[in-house]
């Protein structure tokens, strides 16, 4: 077949057929099929990074993986699993089911800890804490973005830290990124880091336990639980990042974290209610939701 017929063939097809999520707004019919494109003709790359190349052509064995990888995309498996790629604040990342996709609206915290370091009047060496790393992208994109910030990064789950360490060999960043295994800032009392750190990241899992069971199924099958069911109401591990921060920021260090849809006003007052907290701000996304919250030590 001819190679544009095949496109539009295969592409009709996804317009049709392909469930999309609101939180990978990335990915389109055309974006999913230009990713799974350059993946079978040997260049995994992410959705954002496929949408601008030129497609090569396909011999009729790689047509057949194409149509196989299609398929796997819509029988619900997560674009990134079977590209093994996703962007994030312009980063190539590897992707796997060992941590959760990272996602556009986590550029916002990303961004947000970027500007507040960026301002600092020093360019001396400052510590980064980011807790629930993940695939890392949080710690790399800062890391890259700021050339005089050291990063820790951890999470609970030892396969996301194997994830995190190839990306950041990947990003050639391991000289400024270290990455831990264990529970949220218990990595970090052994470094002896208290009291030094200028700020501190994290992308908390925030979906309530009752709410998992209606999740998608393209991620609550997929993506490991740990990484999105936060407990009871889903602030469990806010209630305890705002409660033990203060003991590694140093003064004026900036305690920097995602909330999810509806959470801001509770997670500021929650916050708002420590002294060793002389400031909170919130950032918000394009339809005016508070999405990250930024609460400075005294
Ligand atoms: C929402 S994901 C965020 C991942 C990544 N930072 C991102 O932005 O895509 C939450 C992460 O928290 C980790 N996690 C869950 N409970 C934890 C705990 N008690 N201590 C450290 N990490 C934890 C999960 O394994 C998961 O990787």
């Amino acid at each position: 077949m001819k190679q544009h017929a095949l496109f539009d063939e295969l592409l009709d097809k996804l317009s049709r057929e392909l469930v999309l999520l609101p939180d990978k707004p990335e990915e389109t019919p055309e974006s999913t099929l230009r990713a799974l494109w350059v993946l079978v003709a040997g260049q995994p790359m992410s959705v954002t990074s496929a949408m601008n190349q030129v497609l090569p052509d396909l011999d009729p064995g790689q047509q057949q993986e194409l149509h196989n990888a299609i398929q796997r995309r819509l029988d619900g498996v997560p674009l990134a699993h079977i590209s093994g790629r996703q962007s994030f604040m312009g980063m190539e990342l590897l992707a796997g089911p060992q941590a959760l996709i990272p996602r556009k609206e986590t550029e916002l915290l990303a961004a947000s800890a970027i500007e507040i370091l960026r301002q600092r009047d020093d360019e001396t060496e400052v510590k980064v804490i980011d807790v629930c790393t993940g695939a890392g992208n949080v710690a790399l994109a800062i890391a890259k973005a700021v050339g005089h910030a050291r990063v820790y990064a951890s999470d609970l789950s030892e396969e996301a830290v194997d994830l995190a360490r190839m990306n950041t060999e990947m990003h050639e960043l391991s000289d400024r990124v270290a990455l831990y295994a264990g529970d949220l800032l218990e990595p970090f009392r052994n470094l002896e880091l208290q009291g030094q750190v200028g700020m501190i990241t994290c992308n908390p899992p925030y979906i309530s336990s009752a709410k998992v069971p209606a999740m998608a199924p393209e991620i609550s099958k997929h993506e490991p639980e740990m990484a999105f069911n936060g407990g009871a109401f889903g602030i469990n591990l806010m209630r305890r990042l705002i409660a033990e921060a203060p003991d590694f920021l140093c003064s004026g260090g900036y305690l920097v974290f995602e909330v999810g849809l509806g959470q801001g006003p509770a997670m500021r007052k929650q916050v708002e209610k420590f002294p060793d907290y002389a400031r909170v701000n919130t950032v918000e996304d394009a339809e005016g939701e508070t999405r990250v919250i930024v609460a400075q030590r005294s």
